[in-house]
């Protein structure tokens, strides 16, 4: 809406628009908020392929997937011969779904996984494992532990 106004009023109205939208787009990139449709971590890889540094949440995340899921769904999440690869499973799952099945267990071609809401280690922890495995499946973060970064203040 704003930038609509601004390209029409001002005179030299395209470049307005231009950098306008660039400004929109980078603020909801480093934003990265809790919002539905917004990415849910945050992950900085160094440049020559080293470790990445995430959010609390999601390292939260990585540490409660290796400490129960991958059991089954094989460390890094890239799945075994009996659980499928979460990081195909979650490309295009919403939120919701996750937490259902995750929380309420799920049977499918593959087999059975029971749900996990009794379970202390894992219920109060399923908002950082859809941030760790949704950076996992958008190939946002690499295999392996990731480090974490500076606390926000
Ligand atoms: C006992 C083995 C086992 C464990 C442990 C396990 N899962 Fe699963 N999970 C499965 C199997 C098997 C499937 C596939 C079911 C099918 O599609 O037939 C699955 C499927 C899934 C799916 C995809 C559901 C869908 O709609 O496609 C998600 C997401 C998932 N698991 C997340 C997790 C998370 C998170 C954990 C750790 C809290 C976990 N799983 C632990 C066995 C397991």
């Amino acid at each position: 809406m704003v930038k609509y106004d601004m390209c029409i009023i001002l005179e030299f109205g395209k470049i307005i628009c231009l950098v306008t939208t660039y400004l929109f787009f980078t603020c909801s990139i480093s934003l990265g908020s809790s919002e539905q449709n917004e990415v849910p971590y945050q992950v900085v890889c160094a440049e020559d392929g080293g470790k990445c540094k995430v959010d609390r949440g999601t390292y939260k995340g990585w540490r409660t997937y290796h400490s129960t899921c991958h059991v089954c769904h094989a460390q890094d999440a890239v799945g075994s011969t009996f659980a499928p690869s979460l990081l195909v499973r979650l490309k295009g799952m919403e939120r919701a779904k996750f937490m259902d099945v995750v929380m309420n267990g799920f049977t499918g071609q593959v087999g059975v996984m029971p749900g996990w809401k009794e379970d202390p280690n894992v219920s109060p922890r399923v908002d950082d494992l859809w941030r760790y495995l949704k950076a996992r499946s958008d190939g946002a973060l690499s295999a392996g532990k990731p480090k974490k970064l500076p606390k926000k203040k």
